[in-house]
């Protein structure tokens, strides 16, 4: 079982995307768990207010460092965080998640997930509490809260039996460090546009090399920076 345990300002925001496909089915079994605490749980003003005015001026709200503090300390006492849990702040200066990445967070048992707000993240946060900034990819949206979501997605896929068939996560893009061969279903002529005819064969020998040379073009013409890394002979 794998446990995220997230601080976020707007917890309601995990509810939906959470319930539905492989991840809801994941809840539901038990492969993975996830708490989200409301920062607002853990200010100690009247106002509740999680952020403030950065030092220094300039535009926007810095969230502050006292909840998010507060919030880790409560999870260490309520069920005793090892040491090596780690501790992920999203945020667009993190570094860039991808497949292997997600397959070496995807062994841990437990992940803490702090959603970046507003227009950064008090700098003691990154500093002296988190153990590793994650970011999805370069631009920005709103806070961190989807960028978790797809992190959440990402490695539940990669616990045994969360996903149907095994199969179907060994042919995922990127998992061999190349990009998935185009896949067809039925009707087997649609518009007049004919599904490749290797693949109405048969021949398992033929439609797997079919595959990898569709894979490899595809990569070549989409992504050829991802063929330095690609496990291809
Ligand atoms: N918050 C804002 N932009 C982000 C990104 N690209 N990745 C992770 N968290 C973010």
């Amino acid at each position: 079982m794998l446990r995220f345990d997230i601080l976020t300002v707007f917890p309601e925001m995990f509810e939906s995307p959470l319930s539905s496909g492989v991840v809801g089915k994941a809840l539901k079994n038990k492969i993975i768990d996830v708490r989200c605490l409301d920062l607002r749980d853990f200010t100690s003003n009247i106002h509740k207010s999680v952020d403030d005015y950065p030092f220094g001026g300039g535009g926007g709200m810095i969230l502050k460092p006292e909840p998010i503090f507060e919030a880790v300390d409560y999870l260490k006492q309520d069920s005793a965080l090892k040491q090596s849990v780690p501790i992920i702040l999203l945020s667009p200066q993190g570094s860039k998640l991808d497949q292997s990445k997600a397959e070496n967070l995807a062994k841990n048992d437990r992940i803490v997930l702090i959603c970046g707000r507003y227009d950064g993240v008090d700098e003691r946060v990154a500093k002296h509490l988190v153990t590793e900034e994650v970011s999805i990819g370069d631009y920005v949206i709103s806070g961190g809260e989807l960028a978790a979501m797809v992190l959440i997605d990402a490695l539940t896929r990669l616990q045994r039996n969360a996903v149907g068939s095994a199969e179907s996560i060994k042919d995922d893009s990127h998992t061999s460090g190349l990009l998935q061969f185009p896949q067809y279903t039925r009707p087997s002529v649609f518009r007049e546009w004919e599904v490749p005819s290797v693949l109405l064969s048969g021949n398992h020998g033929q439609i797997k090399l079919f595959r990898e040379r569709e894979s490899i073009q595809r990569t070549l013409e989409r992504r050829p920076d991802l063929l330095d890394g690609a496990d291809i002979n």
